[in-house]
Order: C-alpha cells, then sequence, then structure tokens
C-alpha cells in the first residue's frame, strides 16, 4: 500500500513510525514531512504544500490512503474534496471538523446531547460580552470561537483582565477572524486528560489515556505551548473516571455524531478535566494529539494501517485495540524562547547516542547535518515496565542530545 501523511510534525513522525512497521504499507509519503520522517524506514518527503498539491500528487501517484496529521486542512475540508475524486482518506468531513473548528459549534453541540462540559455562552457583540463578564464569577475563561494555533483561550483571574481580553479577540482582532465570535466559560479546577480514540461513524474506541504539559515551565507555570511533555497512561484516569468518561462523554457525542449524521471517519481526541464535581470535557479536536501520539503510539500492539482501515470499513464495532502492559514518557526539547521569539538552524549532535525513540518535529536535513527549524524541535519517548524507569530513562537520553538553546521541562511526569 502507498500511504500520503500529511504534516510535518512531531505527531507526524510518529504516524509514520508507527505505519512504517505495517507489512501492509509499502511506502510513505510524508508532505512535507521533516527530518525525522526523511529518515525513518518507507517514508520519502515530498515538498508539497495546501490541499490542492495534495489532491493532485495523490491522483499522480495511485496513493491508496491518505491519513492527514494536523487540523487545519481537516478543518478546510480536504476530506471532502479527496472523497469528491474518489480517493481514500481517513479523517471527519469539513462539518465534523467543525468540533475542533469551531468552539461555538462544539460548545452548542455539547450542550445538545448532553455532553458534560462548563457552563458558557456565545457572543459575537463585544457590549454584551462586557455585560455578561459584569456579572460573571472569576476566574472567567475566554475562548476565541476559530482556530489560533492553541493561543486562543485566556484564563481571567479579574473583570479588568477579561475586558481587555474582549477588546484583544474582537476589537484588535489578533487572531485575524477567528477571535470576532467567543465564548465565555465557567472555569473548572482540576487535573487535565487527553484521550485519543478512533470512531467509524458507529462506534468510538478510546486509546490509552495520556496526559500532557503545556505551560513552558516546570510547576506548569508560564505560556502555554502545543505541549512541553507527556506520560501514558495518564495516572488520574482510574477505572471510575474512565467509566464516567464513558458514561457522560463518549456516548453522547457517539449519539450525536449519528443523529447529525456528520459523517466521521477518523481520530476524535477529547480534552477532559478531571474535577471533584465529575469529568467534563474541555474540547474535542478531530486529530491526534502532539505530542500525545509520541506517547501513545508506542504502547499499541496493533497494526495502525489495519486499525485505519477497520473504520474505513466501519467495523470498528468487532474490533479491539490491545496496549502494551506498560508505561511512555515523552520529553520534548524546545528551541529557548519557544513559544515566543526563538532562532533557529542550529545543529543537533549526538542524536545516535539515543537508545530510546527519537522523533522529529522542528528539524531538517542541511547537506546531512541536522538542523532546527522550529519552536518543538524534537521529542524522546521511552517505554518501560514503570512509569519511574520511563521518566528517568527518557532524561537521561534527553541530556545525551544537544542544540544551541535547548530547553525542556525537568517535571514532566511529576504531578
Ligand atoms: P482548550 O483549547 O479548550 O483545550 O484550552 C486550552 C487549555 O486551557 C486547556 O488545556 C486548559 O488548560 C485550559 N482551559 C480551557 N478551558 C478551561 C476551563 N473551562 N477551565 C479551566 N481551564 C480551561
Ligand atoms: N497537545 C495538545 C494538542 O495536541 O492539542
Amino acid at each position: 500500500m502507498k500511504v500520503l501523511l500529511i504534516g510535518s510534525g512531531g505527531r507526524e513522525h510518529a504516524i509514520a513510525w508507527k505505519l512504517s512497521k505495517s507489512n501492509k504499507v509499502k511506502k510513505i509519503f510524508c508532505a512535507p514531512g521533516n527530518g525525522g520522517t526523511y529518515k525513518n524506514d518507507k517514508c520519502e518527503n515530498v515538498d508539497l504544500n495546501g490541499i490542492d498539491s495534495f489532491l493532485k500528487f495523490a491522483l499522480e501517484n495511485n496513493i491508496d490512503i491518505t491519513i492527514v496529521g494536523p487540523e487545519a486542512p481537516l478543518v478546510e475540508g480536504i476530506v471532502d474534496k479527496f472523497k469528491e475524486n474518489g480517493l481514500k482518506i481517513f479523517g471527519p468531513s469539513k462539518k465534523a471538523a467543525l468540533l475542533e473548528g469551531s468552539k461555538a459549534f462544539a460548545k452548542n453541540f455539547m450542550k445538545k446531547y448532553g455532553v458534560k462540559t462548563a457552563e458558557y455562552e456565545v457572543f459575537e457583540e463585544k457590549e454584551k460580552a462586557i455585560s455578561y463578564l459584569e456579572k460573571c464569577n472569576y476566574p472567567v475563561v475566554i475562548k476565541a470561537d476559530g482556530l489560533a494555533a492553541g493561543k486562543g483561550v485566556s484564563i481571567c483571574e479579574t473583570y479588568s483582565e477579561a475586558e481587555k481580553v474582549v477588546y484583544n479577540y474582537m476589537i484588535s482582532d489578533v487572531f485575524k477572524g477567528a477571535g470576532k465570535k467567543i465564548v465565555i466559560e465557567e472555569y473548572l479546577d482540576g487535573v487535565e486528560a487527553s484521550i485519543l480514540s478512533i470512531t467509524d461513524g458507529n462506534t468510538i474506541i478510546p486509546f490509552i489515556s495520556c496526559m500532557d504539559h503545556k505551560p513552558i515551565y516546570e510547576g506548569n507555570e508560564g505560556p502555554n505551548t502545543g505541549g512541553m511533555g507527556t506520560i501514558a497512561p495518564n495516572p488520574h484516569c482510574n477505572d471510575e473516571v474512565l467509566k464516567e468518561f464513558e458514561e457522560v462523554i463518549l456516548k453522547p457525542t457517539l449519539k450525536g455524531i449519528m443523529e447529525e449524521n456528520l459523517d466521521y471517519i477518523g481520530i476524535i481526541f477529547f480534552g477532559l478535566m478531571i474535577c471533584k464535581k465529575g469529568v467534563y470535557l474541555l474540547e474535542y479536536n478531530v486529530r491526534m494529539g502532539d505530542p500525545e501520539t509520541q506517547a501513545v503510539l508506542p504502547l499499541m500492539k496493533n497494526d495502525l494501517c489495519e486499525l485505519i482501515f477497520s473504520a474505513l470499513d466501519k467495523k470498528l464495532k468487532t474490533y479491539e485495540i490491545d496496549w502494551e502492559d506498560k508505561y511512555s514518557c515523552c520529553v520534548i526539547a524546545a528551541s529557548g524562547g519557544y513559544p515566543e521569539k526563538y532562532e533557529t538552524g542550529f545543529e543537533i549532535t549526538n542524536i545516535d547516542s539515543i537508545k530510546n525513540l527519537l522523533f522529529i518535529a522542528g528539524a531538517n536535513y542541511k547537506q546531512e547535518k541536522l538542523v532546527t527549524t522550529g519552536g518543538r524541535v524534537l521529542a524522546i519517548t521511552s517505554v518501560k515496565n514503570t512509569l519511574h524507569e520511563a521518566i528517568k530513562s527518557t532524561y537521561e537520553d534527553i541530556k545525551r542530545v544537544n542544540f544551541k538553546n535547548m530547553y525542556y521541562r525537568k517535571d514532566i511526569g511529576d504531578n
């Protein structure tokens, strides 16, 4: 089988690595891929950008299946376009992708189908949002409706902070249209969990639970990033939590997907907050998480290609996913200054000394040297019998690699 894999991050390197283990997969074209996929078995990077170029390539190269890593092409409607052209593609339709592409759509869907989530209101006029803020309890959470590269959520401690955020989102238009409409919601206090899952539109099978560490600094201080490290399974997701998740989140979500005819065959990722008063859904994502994927896929025993085809054939009802009875820990090495300003172009040294799994994110080969190209540069994942061993082994490895201004959190898995 010939696969086209869209995306260029650490998540896509992990997907490519996992797919390359499948006997069914002969070749993986990574569009555009990165320095990790460049060296990965069965992979070839192809310099493509935009839905039309992906489509042209898939048609001309007899691609058997296209797998989409990031949310942007899904929200733009890549799945509908490929299907119109008779091509097989794994991902939600444009309408289903609104579960991530529009926070207002997602919250209204949750409310309609009884998915447990924070109380909220949607606003399209600044005056109405401000008068609502005057009578809110604080802290309050303000979210841009559209995609904002993970930066569209503000937790505001006071009215004056919230007023400024509303002004920045709706009037200064810092998210170029994505914050013209906003959601204001109740603040939930708890611990977060990421549950990736796969759906064929009739069944949702959850993957092993995972815990991300979003803020840049230790102790969860500082601005949010795309994620600085993950552990799986998530130690807070005990049987009771998972049972509640299934009842109050997964089942009503599936009912909604079916009743709304969302045409959803793909990944659905539940961002949860586990609180004293129960398990809440913060958000849906319509793709795998980054760096959740780098911790979760190494624990999956099944053939990923086979699993994806079971979903496309709508046969998930009888499919079972098996997980290693082990623990994984993934730590991200980032460019100093990320998630704000950072420099790139630095050579990464000693990667051959890494003993665990290496997933490249923002780095590419230039004249046989691996050089940094992005904020999150690489991830190291180890899989061990205990969480403690996994954490220890990942940190031993990450100390071996080096590039100028390299930064990583030292407390992944501690909380
Ligand atoms: P989201 O993009 O909706 O997942 O939000 C990004 C991050 O903001 C989440 O991972 C949480 O850390 C935080 N967050 C979002 N919504 C809430 C909420 N209602 N209460 C507390 N924290 C939240
Ligand atoms: N790591 C969080 C995300 O991928 O959205």
